[in-house]
């Protein structure tokens, strides 16, 4: 009774059926569900709910179809009912192969995007927020969603042809093929095979899935969307912070990253601008100086929440594309640390903030690397975030660069 013959499906294989096709059919509609939500305030905690159960049904649904694929390797498939109707048992073949392809790559592709990006909801096992030989790295989020959307696709029209068929069988054509699958009673003659050779269905269903990556891989994908673009480095320098007006010797930036930390439900997302530039006048002898940086907001990405933090609620680079912040350069003791007790200006706000460094110079350059903690409420970036559970209120800001001092 557990185990097939060539003319009915055992209970294994009708409880893996069944219990694969609910959970499939269920994360469709939250994929889809989630895909007309828009990210605002309002609903990020039912999104975060949503995506978490889409997540762990479809990491599920990935360990049970490595199951199922097991047992049906061990297994007698049934013979086809109407092997006389060799076009249509070969589609239904087909689709059944497609089918196992689905279970495998849907879950998978969700996986790599989950762990590709930073942030949002979690994976509500206690296992698996990240998948080994996975990078944290939009692009490869944005790669694997394609793949994970253009499969959506695919399966919307195989499961929709099985479904349609089974109904066929059941409503039009009574003929056993639906009573196989869920009462597990016999149907078709035990001994008689297709037409087809058996592997051309399997690989028919390979082809198809090999299309579908390969196409959502290297076909012409939808371009990301303006602000998870923007974290490829742009060229187009930010117009130059104006220099400090002073006589000391003048520093030019070579090289340097200014990254961001926003804690997220709990965990730190981390973030950066691609684009910025720094003017600064240094005296290493007096250990004082003065510095302006440009930034452009256009060019944050953070995660997986670049949209969001580009935002009207955060950033708000459609209106504020840019920020600056100077101050005076001065040295703490006769070590290495340094700090700038300097002003932001951000989405239309100024207030203090104070970055803490440490300098070191070696002949005509200068490394420095440090830190500053900003609180978004002094800029009323997420005013509607009201406490901290969904979005922290401290913004660590890492600044590191090299400079040459100019002859
Ligand atoms: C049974 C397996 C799964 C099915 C049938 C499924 C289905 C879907 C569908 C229909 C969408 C909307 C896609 C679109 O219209 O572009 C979606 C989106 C999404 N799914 Fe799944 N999914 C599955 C498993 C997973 C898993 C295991 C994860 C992560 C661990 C995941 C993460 C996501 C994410 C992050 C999105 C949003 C994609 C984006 O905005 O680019 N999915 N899924
Ligand atoms: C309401 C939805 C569904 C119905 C009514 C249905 C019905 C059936 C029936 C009647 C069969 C037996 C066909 C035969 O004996 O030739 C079958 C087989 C199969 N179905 Fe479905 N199905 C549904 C959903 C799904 C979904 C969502 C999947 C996706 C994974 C799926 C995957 C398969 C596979 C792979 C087979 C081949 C049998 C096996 O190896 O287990 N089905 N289905």
């Amino acid at each position: 009774m557990l185990a097939n013959t060539d003319t009915r499906y055992g209970l294994i294989a009708r409880l893996f059926h069944w219990v694969i096709a609910l959970l499939i059919l269920t994360d469709l509609a939250l994929g889809l569900i989630g895909e007309n939500i828009p990210r605002t305030a309002e609903t990020v905690e039912s999104l975060k709910i949503l995506y978490s159960v889409h997540k762990t049904i479809g990491v599920s649904v990935l360990f049970l179809a490595i199951l199922r694929i097991l047992w049906a390797l061990t297994q007698t498939r049934p013979v086809p009912v109407h092997p006389e109707r060799r076009a249509e048992t070969l589609l239904a073949e087909i689709i059944h192969w497609a089918l196992y392809g689905a279970i495998i790559v849907m879950p998978l592709s969700g996986w790599v995007i989950h762990s590709a990006e930073s942030g949002f909801a979690p994976i509500l096992w206690p296992f698996g927020q990240n998948l080994p030989f996975v990078v944290k790295s939009e692009a490869l989020a944005h790669t694997a969603g394609a793949v994970h959307g253009l499969s959506a696709l695919v399966i919307y029209l195989s499961v929709g042809l099985h479904i349609a068929g089974a109904l066929k069988h059941a409503v039009i054509e009574r003929d056993g093929v639906l009573a196989r699958m869920i009462k597990g009673r016999d149907a078709g003659t035990s001994g008689q095979k297709a037409t087809t050779p058996h592997a051309v269905p399997p690989l028919a269903a390979l082809v198809l899935w090999a299309g579908v990556i390969g196409f959502a891989v290297f076909g012409p994908t939808p371009p990301m969307p303006e602000a998870e673009a923007a974290q490829m480095p742009t060229t187009a320098p930010v117009a130059a912070a104006a220099g400090p007006a002073s006589d000391l010797p003048v520093w030019t930036v070579q090289d340097g990253s200014l990254g961001i930390t926003v804690t997220q439900m709990g965990a730190g997302v981390e973030g950066s601008f691609a684009n910025w530039s720094a003017a600064i006048a240094y005296d290493p002898d007096t250990g004082t100086g003065d510095v302006s940086v440009a930034i452009d907001t256009t060019s944050l990405t953070l995660g997986s929440v670049t949209t969001q933090a580009q935002g009207p609620e955060f950033f708000d680079t459609a209106t504020y594309a840019s920020a600056t912040f100077t101050g005076p350069i001065s040295r703490m003791g006769d070590g290495p640390d340094h700090k700038v007790v300097g002003t932001l200006s951000l989405v239309g706000q100024t207030a203090p903030v104070t970055l803490e460094f440490a300098l070191n110079l070696v002949d005509d350059t200068a490394t420095m690397s440090g830190q500053a903690v900003m609180d978004r409420r002094d800029f009323g970036m997420g005013a509607a975030y009201a406490d901290e559970s969904t979005v922290g209120y401290s913004v660590t800001v890492d600044v590191s660069l090299t400079a040459t001092r100019a002859p």
